[in-house]
C-alpha cells in the first residue's frame, strides 16, 4: 500500500519510513524539512536500497497536502509532523498551536476531502501529564503541563470528535513513551538541533567528547538511586508499531489508543552506565537541579498494544545504547556535516 508520512524526514519518521518498506509498502514523504534534514533521504536510499519518493512541502497547506494524497493515491496515512520540543513551546506557544493543531486539521480535510480516513497519530506520554502512579495505562487521566503536551492532548480530542461524526474513520493513536536509538547501520538517528534537551542525545554527544559533562537534573527524587526513571524505547521497536498498527486498521477498521513503551523503567544512572558499558567510554556527570516540569517517574504498561497490535517491544537499553552510541560516533555532527 502507499503510505504517506508526514514528517517522513525526522527521527522517528525515518525510522517507520525503512519499516514499512521492509514489510512491503511504499512510503512517501512529505516534509517542509523544517526540523529536518533532506541528507536523510540518501541514508534511506542506501538502507533500503530503493529510490524515496518525497514531496517538499508544508502540512497547513492542505491544497498540496491533497493534490500528494490524489497522486499518489495513498491508502492510509501516518502523522508524524509536528513541533516536539517542550521548552520551545512555553516560549512559543502560538507557533505550536499553529503548527500542531492547524497542520492536523489541514490534513484530516485533505484526507477527508480525497476519502482517504485511515490515519495513524504521533502522541505523546505526555498527555499523562505527572502521572498518579506507575505503570501508566491507557484508561489514566490525561492533562497537559505545557503547550505542546496540550497539542497532543488536543489532537486526540479532535479525532475523537471526528471519529462520532463519521464512522468511516479509522484511527490508530500511539502515545510514544521515551523514543531513543537509532537504525543499527548507524545511517539514521535522533539529530537535534543545538543543544539536546532529551537525555539520550546529550550523553552520547559527552561520550563522544562533543560535551564535556552530563547535568543530571535532580538526584533527590523518590526513586531507588535519586534520578528521573523513563520508558525508554528503541525507536526501532516503535517503527515496528507502526506498521503492526497499520495492518490492524486495514485488516479490522476498528479504532484504537495504544501505549508504545516497553513497560520497564530506567533511570538517568541506568542509561549513563549502560552507554559507558557499550561504548568503553567514560560519561562524567554534574547533579544539577530538577527541571521545571519534570516528573520523578513515568513508564508504561504497554500490554494492550501487545493485545491489539500483537506488538511488543524487543530491544534493550543496552541494545538502545549501543545503537544511539553507533549513530554518534560515525555522525559527531549528525546530518549537518553531509
Ligand atoms: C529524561 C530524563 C530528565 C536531559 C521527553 C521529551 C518530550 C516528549 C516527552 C515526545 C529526565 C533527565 C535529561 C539532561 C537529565 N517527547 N535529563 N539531563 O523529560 O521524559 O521528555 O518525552 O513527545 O519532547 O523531552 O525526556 O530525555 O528530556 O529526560 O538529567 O541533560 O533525563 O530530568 O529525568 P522527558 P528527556
Amino acid at each position: 500500500m502507499n503510505i504517506l508520512l508526514t514528517g517522513g524526514a525526522g527521527y522517528i519518521g525515518s525510522h517507520t519510513y525503512i519499516a514499512l518498506a521492509e514489510a512491503g509498502h511504499t512510503p512517501v514523504i512529505l516534509d517542509n524539512f523544517s526540523s529536518s534534514h533532506s541528507a536523510v533521504l540518501d541514508r534511506l536510499l542506501q538502507i533500503s536500497g530503493k529510490q524515496v519518493i518525497c514531496e517538499d512541502g508544508d502540512i497547513c497547506d492542505r491544497s498540496f497536502v491533497e493534490d500528494v494524497i490524489k497522486r499518489y493515491q495513498v491508502s492510509a496515512v501516518i502523522h508524524f509532523a509536528a513541533f516536539k520540543s517542550v521548552g520551545e513551546s512555553v516560549s512559543n506557544p502560538l507557533a505550536y498551536y499553529h503548527n500542531n493543531l492547524g497542520g492536523l486539521i489541514s490534513l484530516l480535510e485533505a484526507m477527508d476531502a480525497t476519502k482517504c480516513r485511515t490515519l495513524v497519530y504521533s502522541s505523546s506520554a505526555t498527555v499523562y501529564g505527572d502521572p498518579v502512579s506507575v505503570p501508566i495505562t491507557e484508561d489514566f487521566p490525561r492533562m497537559h503541563t505545557n503547550p505542546y503536551g496540550h497539542t497532543k492532548l488536543v489532537g486526540e480530542d479532535m479525532l475523537a470528535a471526528l471519529r462520532v461524526a463519521n464512522p468511516d474513520w479509522c484511527i490508530g493513536v500511539l502515545r510514544y513513551f521515551n523514543p531513543v536509538g537509532a537504525h543499527p547501520s548507524g545511517l539514521i538517528g535522533e539529530d537535534p538541533n543545538g543543544v539536546p534537551s532529551n537525555l539520550m542525545p546529550y550523553v552520547t554527544q559527552v561520550a563522544v567528547g562533543k560535551r564535556a559533562h552530563l547535568n543530571v537534573f535532580g538526584n533527590n527524587y523518590p526513586t531507588p538511586d535519586g534520578t528521573g526513571i523513563r520508558d525508554y524505547i528503541h525507536v526501532v521497536d516503535l517503527a515496528e508499531g507502526h506498521v503492526a498498527a497499520l495492518r490492524v486498521l486495514q485488516e479490522r477498521g476498528e479504532s484504537f489508543t495504544v501505549n508504545l513503551g516497553t513497560g520497564k523503567g530506567y533511570s538517568v544512572l541506568d542509561v549513563v552506565r549502560a552507554t559507558e558499558q557499550v561504548s568503553g567510554q567514560l560519561v562524567p556527570i554534574r547533579m544539577a537541579h530538577r527541571r521545571p516540569g519534570d516528573v520523578a517517574e513515568c513508564w508504561s504498561d504497554p500490554s494492550s498494544a501487545q493485545k491489539i497490535l500483537g506488538w511488543c517491544a524487543k530491544k534493550s537499553l543496552n541494545d538502545m545504547c549501543a545503537d544511539a552510541w553507533r549513530w554518534q560516533q560515525h555522525n559527531p555532527n549528525g546530518y549537518s556535516s553531509c
